[in-house]
């Protein structure tokens, strides 16, 4: 397709979005970079960088849409079963990618916020995430939450022992679903109306879990790192297409 063709068709799409509310929190299950790779006979790290101009795409059209928070789904807990060199990869990947990004989030006023244990992440990229957070936190118009060591499970596991350090002993025979929020990473942000994954697996893998109990669901095909500004303009056209009524009627 000729670039004019599809300015021409985002376009179109664009009018149709406006049409209606936008959800204010986009959670996305980013998958399909090595799939990505091997097609194209590639080694795994080449769609990973693939995979980093997307979530650069991703982020300019969610601040050009006026979306409040986008969650990205970068690395699991699981993902430590990696070999050794495609995490170090990845890291390094992430470390260049936030230094050259840095500016562009600044102007466009984002702030860069991570969900998930990263103490644990090697202290190079640990530093680098540390600086960029605490340069862009003053910014306000989009907040991407980078979910890096991140599981659910875990997450909830966390906030619950949190709980019981904080409490005092006897308030703890009722507990109720607002004292365990108030722990979770994502404590004081709006749950995702819409999660999307890519590349044709339909699972969450222990993503979320807690935050997305009402979230409409959105699984595409696309490869993520093919994911473009349509694919983003698609899934919230569907989004807004559906009828959400909470558990009443
Ligand atoms: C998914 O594909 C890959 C990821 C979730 C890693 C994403 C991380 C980056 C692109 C690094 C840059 C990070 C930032 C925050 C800029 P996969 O490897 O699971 O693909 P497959 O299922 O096809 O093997």
């Amino acid at each position: 397709m000729k670039k004019s063709e599809i300015k021409a068709l985002e376009e179109n799409l664009l009018i149709q979005i406006k049409k209606n509310p936008l959800p204010e929190h986009i959670a996305i299950i980013m998958d399909g970079n090595g799939r990505w790779a091997s097609k194209r006979k590639f080694p795994r790290l080449r769609g990973h960088h693939a995979g980093a101009e997307a979530i650069r795409r991703t982020i300019t059209a969610s601040r050009e849409l006026g979306l409040k928070n986008l969650t990205l789904y970068a690395f699991s807990t699981e993902n430590w079963r990696r070999p050794q060199k495609e995490i170090t990869g990845l890291f390094s990947l992430m470390t260049r990618f936030l230094k050259k990004e840095t500016a562009m989030m600044l102007k466009n006023d984002i702030s860069l916020k991570t969900i998930g244990d990263i103490s644990k992440i090697p202290i190079g990229p640990q530093k680098t995430l540390i600086e960029t957070i605490e340069k862009t936190s003053h910014c306000r118009s989009l907040n991407v939450f980078v979910a890096l060591n991140y599981g659910s499970r875990q997450e909830i596991a966390y906030a619950v022992t949190r709980l019981i350090q904080e409490s005092e002993k006897n308030s703890l025979s009722n507990i109720q679903p607002e004292d365990i929020e108030r722990f979770l990473y994502t404590s004081g942000v709006t749950d995702p109306e819409l999660l999307i994954r890519t590349s044709g697996e339909r699972r969450i893998s222990n993503f979320l879990l807690w935050q997305i109990s009402y979230a409409e669901l959105y699984f595409t095909d696309v490869l993520w790192p093919d994911f473009s500004k349509k694919d983003l303009y698609n899934s919230i056209i569907d989004f807004q297409q559906r009828k959400r009524r909470f558990g009443g009627l």
